[in-house]
């Protein structure tokens, strides 16, 4: 059921961040509100649109190397996913792995959390799954399974760590490292620097569903927040900021404006835009040197053969 604008069940966090990123200049929406259910749903597709590579070239290097990949990781373990969405990454290292012990997937939007749980479950009724519904920006109580793991493994697919500024990504890091303690596993997805055209492409694609991605933010906050934004004087924007390595997705006021969002004012100048995503870019080095920086250090990495994506496992205990 859609939820109905009223200012008795407002979300106060999505408010003030709201008015907070709207106050500024430039102004900004905070990524974390694409994910409602629609917005969930609109991701799920942008993953299959031709453009968009990363989803199927990391699906493509963990299937290509998912008995490597097992292998490294070992037996009896725990599994944390972060940003599990509908838990297709997970089965192909459950496929590999020697008896683990559970999972723990752990993601915001929680419709779509425990109906992929629940289906998972009935594909592996011998992994004790314990979901969580959370925000996995900020640190999150993990449950304890009823038969203690050799060591815990966390999974971080996706490039989802390219959405966190830097400094944010190494405090999130800084977190997964003390939650899987010593001889703790991470194994996560990240996006390669690559040619502009092909970065652009797949942040604007030709169906349009990335646009669509990127206004359900000024829907949500139309439904939600009391927000009366009109859908059609805002453009979808990606661009590559070459400096910072990243793509950043904009909205652009295509006219002067004046948007009112619960009894707050905001003025938009034609051509001004909300900056709602910032997606970085990496190279293996400035990987390992961002990780390093929160205690973990690579073990091994596996990439396509057009050097698209990474996946790379890292460990709490250096070598050296
Ligand atoms: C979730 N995250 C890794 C996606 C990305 O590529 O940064 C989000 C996304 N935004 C637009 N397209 C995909």
């Amino acid at each position: 059921m859609k939820q109905q604008a009223s200012y008795n069940r407002i979300d106060n966090d999505f408010l003030n961040d709201v008015i907070e990123g709207l106050s500024q200049n430039p102004k900004t929406l905070k990524p974390k509100y694409f994910y409602d259910n629609r917005g969930a749903q609109l991701f799920t597709e942008i993953c299959t649109t031709p453009e968009y590579y990363p989803t199927r070239t990391e699906i493509k290097i963990l299937n290509q190397n998912a008995e490597d990949i097992a292998s490294q990781i070992g037996d009896n373990t725990a599994l944390i996913e972060y940003g599990s969405g509908a838990l297709e990454k997970i089965k192909i290292l459950l496929n590999f792995l020697n008896e683990p012990v559970g999972l723990i997937p752990v993601d915001i939007s929680e419709d779509q959390l425990f109906a992929s749980a629940k289906n998972l479950e009935n594909l592996y009724p011998d992994l004790e799954i314990l979901p969580v519904a959370a925000d996995f920006t900020k640190p999150i109580p993990i449950p304890g399974f009823s038969h203690p793991p050799k060591k815990h493994v966390a999974f971080f697919p996706g490039s989802t760590i390219g959405n966190f500024e830097p400094d944010l990504a190494i405090q999130f890091l800084e977190g997964v490292t003390k939650t899987i303690g010593v001889d703790g596993l991470l194994l996560i997805g990240f996006d390669l620097k690559k040619d502009i055209e092909t970065l652009l492409a797949a942040y604007d694609d030709q169906r349009g569903i990335t646009s669509s991605f990127n206004k359900n933010l000024l829907s949500r906050i139309n439904d939600e927040l009391g927000g009366n934004f009109n859908l059609d004087t805002f453009e979808h924007e990606a661009r590559y900021n070459e400096n910072k390595g990243r793509i950043e997705m904009h909205l652009k006021s295509t006219t002067e404006q004046t948007v009112s969002i619960n009894k707050e004012l905001f003025e938009f100048l034609e051509g001004e835009t909300i900056h709602t995503e910032n997606c970085y870019k990496f190279t293996k080095e400035s990987f390992t040197a961002m990780s390093s920086k929160a205690g973990l250090y690579p073990v091994k990495t596996w990439t396509d053969d057009q050097n698209l994506f990474a996946v790379m496992l890292l460990r709490t205990t250096s070598n050296l």
